[in-house]
């Protein structure tokens, strides 16, 4: 069952250009059940932070760029997010990002090797709101056993949603795995959204239609 529906979407010129020319540098392709190793993925051991689909990568830039101490490796399946991202990149010269397209419930049950994220980021994931498409959200217990798998012990997981149907979806779900987990809500629910994650396009339209965004920031137990 996936998570998303695959609207292919034209490619601009320079977005196509973007894919030719900037694919080598940035992006990786991965073979099914292949192992990633990050140091040789980024050329050095800083730790990685994953963030699961980027959109057009708006929030992973502005992250990429205050952090150059870390390493962010962006998974989206839409192609034309995927060509903005690259032309942003090269633009922005940041050289401590890769980009993966595939499938993030994929390669967090076959790629990632255990505890290798210090962070994982999920803006504003496909709410799929009918309750016959519940079970296409992202979050569903089998990926939680995987995000904890794959994250080091003290790494953060942080979701946000402007859907409130969703945000309490995750908090329970995460609730139902507080053995790995440590909210850090002092409220035990939600945060107010750290300055680490910008506003994006997708939280400036839910905000304006009254949806405003809950952030949700959780510690991997040790
Ligand atoms: C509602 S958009 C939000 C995009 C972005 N995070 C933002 O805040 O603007 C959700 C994105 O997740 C991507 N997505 C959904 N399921 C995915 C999966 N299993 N693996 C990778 N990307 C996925 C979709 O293609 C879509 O671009």
């Amino acid at each position: 069952m996936r998570s998303f529906v695959l609207r292919e979407g034209r490619l601009t010129a320079a977005q196509a250009r973007a894919y030719q020319q900037l694919w080598p540098r940035y992006g990786c392709d991965w073979q099914p059940e292949q192992r990633l190793d990050m140091v040789a993925l980024f050329g050095n051991d800083r730790p990685v932070v994953l963030e699961i689909g980027f959109g057009n990568g708006e929030a992973l830039l502005h992250m990429a760029a205050s952090h150059p101490e870390r390493n962010y490796l962006g998974l989206e399946v839409h192609r034309p997010g995927v060509g903005h991202l690259l032309m942003e990149l090269e633009r922005a010269g940041l050289d401590n990002v890769r980009v993966m397209r595939e499938d993030a419930a994929a390669l967090l049950a076959h790629a990632l090797p255990p505890a290798s994220l210090a962070g994982v980021c999920l803006f504003f994931p496909d709410p799929w709101p009918k309750k016959r498409h519940h079970k296409r959200r992202i979050v569903q217990p089998a990926f939680i056993d995987d995000l904890a798998r794959v994250l080091a012990p003290g790494g953060f997981l942080h979701a946000a949603t402007d859907w409130a149907p969703y945000a309490d979806w995750m908090l329970e779900q995460l609730r139902a795995a507080a053995d790995r987990f440590e909210n850090l809500s002092p409220s035990g629910d939600f945060v107010a959204r750290p300055e680490e994650r910008p506003l994006t396009r997708f939280e400036r339209r839910g905000a304006r239609l009254g949806q405003p965004a809950r952030d949700l920031l959780l510690r991997r137990r040790a």
